[in-house]
């Protein structure tokens, strides 16, 4: 009998769009079981120097809304991958490939795979276009 596996995946996912559909629709192909971390504000402030546009609420309703996903929880250290792998009992953990190579270290506690990024657009970009288009 096939296992059904569990797959996990992290993001801000600030400012929604069609790149984070794509990734959360491919991960979910891989198995029947779709967890997302979702960063916290504080979390987004230390790794990007400013607060997201959307709050970590309104962020994780938002994700969770979708048909693909299952399960939010919200990420409050990127030192706690493991744990949150573990503790989600993952099988497949799933990364844009802006992340190439630095989850190998994971490999020993579940599958580690890259998915290409959807070309041209990020959640960067649309603020520094807006912030453009209406200043
Ligand atoms: N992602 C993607 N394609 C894009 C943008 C994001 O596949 N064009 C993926 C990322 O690789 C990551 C997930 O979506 O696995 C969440 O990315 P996030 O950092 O929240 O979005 P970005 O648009 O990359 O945000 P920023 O521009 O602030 O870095």
């Amino acid at each position: 009998m096939e296992v059904l596996k569990r797959i996990i995946t992290f993001g801000t996912f600030d400012v929604f769009h069609i790149g984070h559909v794509n990734i959360l629709e491919r991960a979910k192909e891989l198995g029947a079981y779709l967890v997302v971390g979702v960063s916290s504000d504080a979390l987004n402030i230390s790794k990007k120097g400013r607060p997201p546009i959307y709050n970590q609420d309104d962020r994780m309703k938002i994700v969770e809304s979708l048909h693909c996903v299952d399960e939010v929880f919200l990420e409050e250290s990127l030192e706690l991958k493991g744990q949150y792998i573990r503790q989600y009992d993952a099988d497949i953990l799933v990364m844009g490939n802006d992340w190439e190579g630095k989850f190998d270290c994971f490999s020993n506690i579940c599958k580690v795979q890259y998915f290409s990024r959807t070309e041209g657009i990020s959640t960067s970009k649309i603020i520094k276009q807006v912030a453009l288009d209406f200043s």
